[in-house]
């Protein structure tokens, strides 16, 4: 083993040599750590969709560095701390709770100078995490069919038009226009094929689909807020700005939706989706722009939709399940003969003469 070390040393030598010269040519490179997941639990009953992460408090998160999307280094991680990301689903919606430490910041009709956040998803099998999809198409080439493999569905919430703790996202009148727009928060339902073929579900450069809707519905909230019966409009801002604190970002949608035309990821209960959180925060005051966001990661993180656990150590163990049942069957067969041998001694006709009724 001994005589190999040089050699492998060479070897090591020889891939960091690689992985640095790959770096300064300029190309997107990242190393993801093949640890990291998110998993969405059976927990039915547990959620409020309101902003509000108490009822969170006994769901494990998964914690994330928030690193620049475009250029992820760890100098430039986001000052203000980690971001936490929880989910679990009940069976029919999944829900996600976003938590990020961030003093207070809020302009009122400002998107760009609030805080704001996205999930990305994978639809098609080809959609990388890098590019939104990777389509090498631009902006007059994309169609469904020049991208086909490569859909991403996106989450979009910017927060300065809504209210705390209120619920936005898919809402009848949108619906009702079939698109995934939200008039009345900005939490959107997007699909793109790269950052350049970005829509609105149902809108698209190959004509519009009426049958598409918005599927999320989600929540805001800032742990420097006093909780009261409920923030209208014009309680803006609902807090003294620079108050140190935690923002919650909480959504629901359905596992799985009506989409027909490959805008929404669907989600299946025991398997695993590829998903991603984006962050915008307007630091030192100045207005985030598009691409200028945080990512938890340098590429797709797994969420796993697990199975009701309490079912599975109900049948997981076999073996001892059929032993009892055996058993069982034994137990009745030998407790039918008993009550037949002791019918039969009941019963057992005794040897009295028989008398007719007239010699009575
Ligand atoms: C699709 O919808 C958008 C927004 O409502 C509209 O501007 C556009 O003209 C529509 N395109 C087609 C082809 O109907």
């Amino acid at each position: 083993m001994l005589r190999f070390l040089p050699l492998l040393l060479v070897l090591g030598l020889a891939l960091i040599g690689c992985v640095s010269s790959h770096e300064e040519s300029g190309e997107w490179s990242c190393e993801s750590d093949s640890e990291i997941r998110v998993e969405a639990e059976y927990r039915p009953g547990f959620i409020t969709l309101d902003g509000n992460a108490d009822d969170w408090k006994d769901i494990e998160a998964s914690e994330f560095s928030l690193l620049p999307a475009l250029d992820p280094h760890v100098e430039h991680e986001y000052q203000g701390g980690k971001m936490n990301v929880k989910a679990l689903h009940d069976g029919h919606d999944v829900y996600f709770l976003l938590q990020v430490d961030g003093e207070y910041v809020y302009s009122k009709g400002e998107n760009n100078k609030c805080p704001s956040v996205a999930l990305m998803f994978q639809i098609g099998e080809d959609a990388t995490y890098h590019n939104m999809g990777g389509c090498k198409e631009r902006t007059d080439s994309c169609t469904s069919k020049t991208c086909k493999g490569h859909e991403v569905d996106i989450m979009h919430f910017s927060i300065g038009n809504a209210i705390p703790g209120r619920l936005y996202g898919g809402n009848p009148i949108d619906n009702g226009e079939g698109n995934g727009g939200d008039r009345f928060g900005h939490l959107v339902d997007v699909y793109a094929w790269n950052p350049h073929c970005r829509y609105l579900d149902g809108l698209g450069p190959s004509g519009n689909d009426s049958s598409a809707q918005n599927d999320w519905k989600g929540a805001w909230w800032h742990s420097s807020f006093n909780v009261h019966s409920g923030f209208v409009d014009e309680d803006s801002p609902y807090a003294s700005g620079g108050q140190k604190g935690t923002y919650y970002f909480e959504f629901s949608r359905p596992l799985r939706t009506m989409d027909h035309i490959q805008q929404d990821a669907q989600f299946k209960i025991g398997e695993s989706s590829k998903m991603s959180v984006a962050f915008w925060y307007p630091a030192d005051g100045k207005p985030w722009h598009g691409s200028g966001h945080y990512s938890i990661n340098c590429d797709w993180v797994p969420l796993d939709i697990s199975l009701d656990s309490s079912m599975l150590t109900k049948s997981s163990p076999g073996s001892s399940g059929s032993t009892a049942s055996v058993f069982a069957l034994l137990l009745s067969a030998i407790s039918l003969c008993v009550s037949v041998f002791v019918g039969y001694r009941v019963l057992k006709p005794k040897s009295v003469p028989f008398t007719p009724m007239e010699n009575l």
